[in-house]
This record gives C-alpha cells, structure tokens and sequence, in this order.
C-alpha cells in the first residue's frame, strides 16, 4: 500500500478513483462537503435532511458524484460527533471505510480522516497503515486457490495544517513500518512446525542480517550451546530431531558503539507438544504458535534497522523444539543450568521457562540496559487476563509501568501482575534449587518467579503473552502482538 499525504484539493480536479468523506451526526458539517454540494446541487445535505445519511460511526453510503464526466465516486462515512471522536472511533471508521472500499473493488482514494479532530491527527495517521494491513493480511502461502489480492493501491490523506504536518507525515511513516513489522511477524509465527523449525528462524533471522547493513547476526547450534553449558535449553530440545538454535540480532544504532543496549528475548518454541507430559491432543496443533515471541523479535529488529533508531539493541531468538522420544528429558531429572542453579523437572511440559532461564543468563555479557522477555508461557495467563491484555512482570517497578505506558499508547494492551517473594515458596525443591512448575495457582507469577532467578544483575521485564500472539478457532492465525508495544518502548528510549 502506497501512502501520500497532500494539503488542499479542489473537487472537480480531484484525480484519484474515489473520494471518502466523512460525515459528522449533527447539523455541522465540513467545508468538503459544502463544497461537493456545491458542484453537485447540494446532493450530500440532500441526503442528510432525507435521514438517508446520519453520521452514525461507522455507517457508509456509496455515491456517484454527478459533478463531472469522470462519474467521480464518492464514499460517505459517518464517524458520530464530532466532539466524541476519539482514536478508537478513528479505527472504527477506518474499518468500515477499508472493508467497504474492498468489496467495490476501489483502488485509489483521496480521503479526509485526519482532518476531523486535529489533536489527534498524528495517532490516526499512525494506526491507519495498521489497521489497514490487518484488514488485508491473508496466509495462503498453502492454499490451492489464493486469496484475492486487496484492490486498494493508494490512499491519499489531505491534512492542511501547516504546524503539524510534518508531525503527521512522520507518523504515518512510522506506522507503515510498524505495520510491516507486524506483518512480518505474522508470516513467520503462522509457519507450520514443518517448515518453521529452529533452524527456519535462524535462515530468516541471517536474511534479515543480509537486508540491513546495520545487523549482525550470528547463531549457535548445539554444539556451541553445550560449550556455554546452556544445558537447561538443550534438555528441552533432546527428544527432537530438529537442532536446536539460538539465533542472536545485534543493531548498533548509537553513537556510541558501546552504550549498553536494550535485549530482547524470544520464546521460539517451534513446536511443543508437552514432552513426556504431553499435552491433550485437543488443539494441540496450536502449539505451533508456541514461538511467537521469538517472532515478535524478529518483527521488532525489523522496525529497529528500518527506524534507523539512535541506541543499540539486541533481540534474540530462543528456536527449540519440545517433543517425546528415547533420548527426551523426563520428568524427575535435574538439570545444572548455564548460571549454576539447579532445576528439578516436574513436567515437560513447562519448558518455555527452561530455554529461557539459560538464554537470560547468555545475554549477561551485553551488560544490558534492559532484558525484556516476550513469550507464551502459561496457559494460566489466559485464565488470567483473557485474550486482550499481555501479562507483564519484572524485578523492576519503573520498567514494567513504562512497558504498560507504551501498550496504552500503541494500543496493544498490557497488564501488570505482582511477583512478590510469597509466591517463590511455590518454586522450592526437595532435591534440587528449585523446581520447573509451581502448580496450578498463580501459573503465571511462579512461571516469572522462576525467571526472576536468573535476572537479577539487570533490570528485567518478561511479557507473558499466551492469550494475545494469537486467535483460536475458526480465524485461526497470529496477531503480530506485542509489537507495537514493544517498538513504541524503543521509540520512546531515544
Ligand atoms: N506453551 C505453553 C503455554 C500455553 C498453553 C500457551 C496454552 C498458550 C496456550 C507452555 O509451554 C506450557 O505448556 N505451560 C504449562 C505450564 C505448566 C505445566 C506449569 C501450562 O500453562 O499449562
Ligand atoms: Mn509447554
Ligand atoms: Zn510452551
């Protein structure tokens, strides 16, 4: 999608295929539609005195403009009252005129949105590229018979105020590269697990390396991870055939090569099928999503190069595999873990925390100024906070409300939840420093608590995010979260 934004436009040498108007409820109404009045003996009030068009949010009315030869096209949409216009309206209009603009095929419009409330024109501008490409993203890669492609090419955004439309320009570049970000997200973490294994995010993480000048990559195989004495990681990706790989994503966009950087860490999971404890078969398929934050990553390093941002930042990739075989680990062993502690098994199936807790002693030696860790590690995160708010955790009370702060202002929704010490009894072994699972109660505090123990010569946050990377059922598919809130953290850490 090709995005231009222009200052003044005269109705009757408007060159794009359709123009989208948008109409308040009430008797005020803007100079545009005034002036496509005008030309078209007042066709628009017409059609409000009538009722026909009421202004409701979200309602649209397609029209034919009768002003000139070319039968302009004209699309109306109603985005409520004007003093009520909010970003969440803004989407809601967004939605509407985008799902309408598909159906009659439209591929080029000339459009007033971020006209309407300019206070709040930069964050429109921001979310349309977004919102737009949600509404169009399609996963046929597998299909027989693809999807058709969108119609729409280009929007053309009129905004006149001189003040902020450098502002607004910049915006709106800003949110077409987090769209693309998220996109990209997207195609990685819906890869089925026999293509997307560990080594698949590896490839895809050097071809990110090889795109931009300014990332290093580099990715260790067993063979280096024993050397690390990762153990805990290994252990998890014993019982499978694919190798397990870590692959790490170094941006240096400081002027200062060595300032110390922000670290990102992904669960990538590529496939966990519970292990011996294995899972239910029911919806286990689903687990393929369970690398979605390693995805996440990869989407965000994608945004951090493109956004050229001044500071350095590193985002690794955990890719493993969970399966059941001769040579998997079982329940009851203990594992010396790269930092030292000793953990005692209690299910399989809790393993995100295991690759993890070595990966977050790894990345000690960036001297980090944060580690933030991005992974769906407890069901109970879903019981928790449903499908609509990440978890969020950390040893640090300052970085966890900037990374809620950041949620609320991309609009990607995050909540915090207390790690206080009453519930590290819950992770107390007999036989060993701690144990993998805590039991049912609280599963996604204990899980952090168990984190904790490896974070604590840096500030740490860790975003459990089961319930929002991606949709069950019957619009199966990754959602792309929590980027947005991930690089609106980098972008205000300039
Ligand atoms: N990947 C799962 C968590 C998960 C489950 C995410 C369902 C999304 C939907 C994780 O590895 C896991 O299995 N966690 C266990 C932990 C338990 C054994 C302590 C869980 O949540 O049941
Ligand atoms: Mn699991
Ligand atoms: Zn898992």
């Amino acid at each position: 999608m090709q995005y231009a934004i222009k200052n003044s436009l005269v109705i009757t040498k408007q060159k794009e295929e359709c123009l989208v108007i948008t109409v308040q409820s009430g008797k005020t109404q803007s100079n545009l539609i005034k002036e496509i009045d005008n030309v078209n003996n007042g066709l628009i009030s017409q059609l409000i005195k009538s009722g026909d068009i009421s202004g409701e949010l979200g309602k649209t009315t397609f029209l034919y403009s009768s002003a000139n030869a070319t039968k302009q096209k004209i699309l109306v949409v109603g985005c409520g009252e004007a003093k009520s216009f909010d970003l969440n309206s803004a989407k809601k209009v967004i939605q509407a005129t985008i799902k309408e603009l598909t159906t009659k095929k439209v591929k080029n419009i000339c459009w007033d949105i971020l006209t309407l409330n300019p206070a709040i024109s930069g964050e429109i501008a921001k979310q349309l590229p977004q919102i737009t490409s949600e509404l169009t993203y399609s996963f046929d890669q597998f299909k027989s018979t693809k999807s058709k492609q969108p119609s729409l090419q280009k929007i053309t955004l009129l905004y006149s105020d001189k003040q902020t439309i450098n502002q607004v320009e910049s915006q709106l570049f800003q949110g077409q590269i987090i769209a693309d970000a998220i996109t990209s997200t997207k195609n990685i973490a819906n890869m089925p697990s026999n293509v997307c294994n560990a080594k698949y995010l590896a490839e895809e993480g050097e071809s990110l390396g090889k795109q931009y000048i300014n990332l290093k990559v580099t990715c260790l195989g067993e063979k280096e991870l024993a050397k690390l004495n990762m153990n805990a990681y290994l252990a998890v990706g014993r019982g499978s055939a694919n190798e397990s790989i870590m692959t790490v994503i170094e941006y240096h966009g400081a002027k200062d090569k060595k300032a110390q950087p922000y670290v990102l860490v992904g669960k990538g999971l590529t496939f966990d099928s519970g292990g011996i404890s294995i899972k239910p078969s029911a919806g286990m398929d689903e687990m393929k999503y369970d690398m979605c934050g390693a995805a996440t990553v990869f989407g965000v390093m994608q945004a951090v190069a493109e956004l050229k941002l001044p500071i350095n930042v590193v985002g690794v990739m955990a890719g493993c595999e969970n399966m059941p075989d001769g040579n998997a680990y079982r329940p009851g062993d203990i594992l010396t873990t790269m930092s030292g502690i000793t953990v005692e098994v209690i299910n399989t199936d809790a393993e995100g925390r295991l690759v993890l807790c070595d990966t977050l002693t790894y990345v000690e030696r960036f001297k980090p100024k944060t580690v933030i860790d991005i992974a769906t590690l407890t069901g109970a995160c879903i019981v928790a906070l449903g499908h609509h708010y990440t978890g969020v955790m950390g040893n640090n009370p300052q970085l966890v409300e900037q990374l809620v702060n950041s949620s609320n202002k991309a609009g990607d929704k995050a909540w915090s939840l207390p790690i206080d010490s009453d519930f590290q009894e819950q992770i107390k072994s007999t036989c060993a420093d701690i144990v993998n699972a805590g039991g049912r109660d609280g599963g996604t505090i204990t899980a952090a608590c168990f984190l904790s123990r490896f974070t604590e010569k840096y500030q740490w946050a860790h975003l459990d995010i089961a319930g929002t990377a991606w949709k069950s059922g019957a619009n199966k598919g990754a959602t792309g979260r929590p980027v947005a809130m991930l690089i609106q953290y980098l972008l205000d850490q300039k």
